[in-house]
């Protein structure tokens, strides 16, 4: 019993240890040491972000600017962060609607489908509006950056992809083709809060994860009868 107190506080020590080991570590340049004992988690996350020198502000992002700017909110983010990750109220809702509905742009020629074979390479690719520890060259990508979309959905069944978002596969056999359907997909993907509020996915059009043209190839590869998301 008491050897078993006594491990317990052992660890209890290396733990705190750990922490301060940990604090000195980050306390350097920047003013002085920080406690990051006494914060609390919120704190500690915008520390660790911001002023730890841990997560790299100043790399440059695909959208242009530098990734410091997309920790910052955005209207719709700020919207839907009052619901705290709960359900989302009506008014929440109507609102979130408006603002993705009006963020939305159309190719200038309509909707039209491209070449599923680059819509596959740009849904598998996971470079996508990556940032972070390292720099992405994106221009190693053959058809750019691609959209993650396998991180979330399932769509062919020849690679195994998430389950955060809906199962896509027989996308367009199931829908068809009709104007009304590939209006609605190219809306969902340009930005999804126009038919779910405070989604998780992300605004692949509106913020520049893909063009309206790779948006197009992906379009093919959800609904060409040759895709192998319709075999
Ligand atoms: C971070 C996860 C995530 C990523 C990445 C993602 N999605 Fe989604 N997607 C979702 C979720 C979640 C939904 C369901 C909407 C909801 O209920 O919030 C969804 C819904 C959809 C729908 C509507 C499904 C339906 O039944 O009508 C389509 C189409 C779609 N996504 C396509 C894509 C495409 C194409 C990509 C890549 C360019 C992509 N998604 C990337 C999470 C994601």
């Amino acid at each position: 019993m008491l050897n078993n107190i006594l491990k317990k506080a052992a660890l209890a020590a290396t733990c705190v240890g750990l922490l301060v080991g940990f604090n000195t570590a980050y306390a350097g340049g920047h003013g002085g040491k920080v406690d990051i004992t006494k914060m609390t988690p919120e704190q500690l996350a915008e520390h660790l972000i911001f002023n730890s020198g841990g997560f790299k502000l100043e790399q440059k992002v695909q959208e242009g600017g530098v990734s410091r700017q997309r920790l910052e909110q955005d209207d719709l983010q700020k919207a839907c962060s009052v619901t705290g990750g709960g359900a989302v109220d009506a008014n929440t809702s109507v609102k979130v609607m408006n603002m993705a509905r009006n963020d939305i742009k159309y190719p200038k020629g309509g909707i039209k489908l491209g070449d599923w074979k680059i819509g596959r390479e740009l849904a598998w690719s996971g470079y996508g509006y990556r940032v972070g520890h390292r720099t992405d060259n994106h221009s190693t990508t053959k058809y750019g950056p691609g959209g993650n979309c396998y991180n979330c959905h399932q769509m062919a069944t020849d690679r195994t992809g998430g389950n955060i978002g809906p199962v896509l596969t027989n996308y367009g056999k199931l829908r068809g083709s009709s104007d009304a359907i590939l209006k609605y997909t190219y809306e969902v993907i340009y930005n999804p809060h126009a038919y779910f509020p405070c989604t998780n996915m992300p605004r692949i059009g509106a913020q520049n994860v893909l063009t309206e043209e790779q948006i197009s190839h992906v379009m093919a590869y959800l609904f060409d009868p040759e895709s192998p998301v319709n075999k």
